[in-house]
């Protein structure tokens, strides 16, 4: 059998990534808290409620959970909604509340790494008309200037908004997340809103620290035709990936937003991403289907043989992610992994998911790909928007209603992999038997 140990760079960065919303609880000022009070929007009608507790101080023990197991970063968000509770104030106990966050990162010597927009928004933002109202970009900025100079003391790595294409795409062409709509004209006006807010903020995060790294978090899901021989297969898989993996980066890089049959010129978005951020969960296969008309005539699917997690959300694709990779590479700019994980309350799939994953990392390094770190979804359970509780990403688990943290068998393997900076033969063999063959093949 084979023996050995994949190295990385030293420096490489390992984390676990959160979000304000989904691990804080009692959020009462933001667009999900009423959302989640409507029938029908939330599966099960869960809540985030206490979610998991770090308003509330858990995220000390949670932090110390990471750093035992040899994490050197973290990525949280920001809740806005909090720092500026109305259009004309600014809560100064929330921004201390995040400043002595940061600051126990810094003394657990976790680099943070802070989203300042991820998926919530001011209820007062929605009540002047959200993301459509371009109004948007300029009370975007202005929360944006307030949080970073209370912050930049701590932090110098940041997402300006996370996943724009998922929260276009969710909240306004599927309608699964607020406000609801199935519109593409207006998800088309967000998208605009949303590639002007990221520049206006990636401006002034740099006047305000010259040496500050500033990104996006793009979810990239690779998609290809499911039936290769056929034209419309191939043609659908093209223009999906385009709308939705490259309108923005490829907006950040020349002034010019397209989306399927609409586009407009941002010139002040060119040159605003230091880095290229990648959210990556799955591939999928496209495939046409002439009578689906409410889908928009196709259909994202995996195939019979794919291995799939616990609610069949996300199959176990490792070629996709280092496809994602290879892809992200050629926008010629340092790479963060600032989401990858699986749904797996029974922690049955993850251990495999994880170990294959990080593989192609380490094979994207390997061809001196610059690619800077990996942040694991998520370190604890959290609130999983609009499928709630039903779905566990955590490397620990979460009892809502007791706020008990139960670790599951995959931190093993995060944990060895961090504190070897590697993927050793041996520890695949002893806790992932099942990958040994992929990762280490004979
Ligand atoms: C989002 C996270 C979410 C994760 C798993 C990502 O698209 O950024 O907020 O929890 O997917 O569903």
């Amino acid at each position: 059998m084979l023996s050995g140990t994949y190295h990385f760079p030293r420096g490489f960065i390992w984390g676990t990534a959160t979000s304000s919303h989904q691990v804080e609880g009692n959020n009462r000022n933001n667009d999900w808290t009423v959302w989640e009070e409507q029938p029908g929007r939330i599966l099960n009608g869960d809540k985030a409620g206490q979610a998991s507790g770090w308003w509330s101080g858990r995220w000390k023990d949670d932090l110390d959970r990471a750093v035992e197991t040899g994490q050197n970063a973290h990525r949280l968000s920001i809740e806005w909604s909090r720092i500026q509770p109305t259009p004309d104030s600014w809560d100064e106990d929330a921004i201390e509340f995040y400043r002595q966050l940061l600051r126990g990162m810094q003394e657990r010597k976790l680099m943070p790494y802070v989203t300042l927009h991820h998926f919530t928004s001011p209820l007062w933002v929605t009540e002047f008309g959200g993301w459509e109202n371009p109004e948007v970009v300029e009370w975007f900025a202005a929360y944006t200037r307030k949080i970073v100079t209370a912050l930049k003391e701590y932090c110098s790595l940041w997402v300006t908004i996370n996943e724009p294409n998922v929260y276009w795409y969710s909240g306004y062409v599927l309608g699964v997340f607020p406000p609801g709509k199935q519109d593409i004209p207006a998800a088309f006006k967000v998208a605009v809103n949303l590639v002007k807010a990221h520049s206006a903020a990636y401006r002034i995060i740099h006047e305000l620290q010259p040496n500050a790294q500033v990104g996006l978090a793009h979810n990239v899901q690779t998609i290809t035709a499911d039936r290769s021989w056929l034209p419309f297969d191939n043609w659908g898989a093209k223009i999906v990936s385009q709308a939705f993996n490259a309108s923005f980066p490829d907006a950040l890089r020349t002034g010019k937003l397209n989306m399927i049959n609409h586009s407009a010129r941002i010139p002040e978005a060119i040159g605003t991403q230091d880095y290229f951020g990648i959210n990556y969960y799955t591939h999928s296969h496209f495939r046409f289907q002439p009578l689906n008309t409410k889908g928009l005539f196709h259909e994202l699917q995996f195939r019979k043989d794919d291995l799939l997690s616990e609610n069949g959300f996300i199959a176990n694709k490792p070629l996709g992610f280092y496809r994602a990779i290879k892809w992200a590479c050629q926008y010629g700019m340092p790479v963060y992994i600032s989401e990858n994980g699986v749904e797996d309350s029974k922690d049955t799939m993850r251990p495999r998911y994880l170990v294959e994953h990080i593989h192609q990392v380490w094979r994207a390094v390997n061809y001196n790909w610059p690619v800077k770190g990996y942040f694991h979804w998520s370190l604890i359970d959290n609130f999983e928007w609009e499928r709630g509780w039903s779905q566990r990403f955590g490397l620990w688990g979460l009892d809502i209603n007791t706020q008990a943290r139960q670790r599951r068998p995959s931190v093993d393997i995060y944990q060895a992999i961090c504190q070897e900076n590697g993927i050793a033969s041996e520890m695949i063999q002893r806790l992932v038997p099942d990958s040994y063959a992929t990762i280490f093949p004979q």
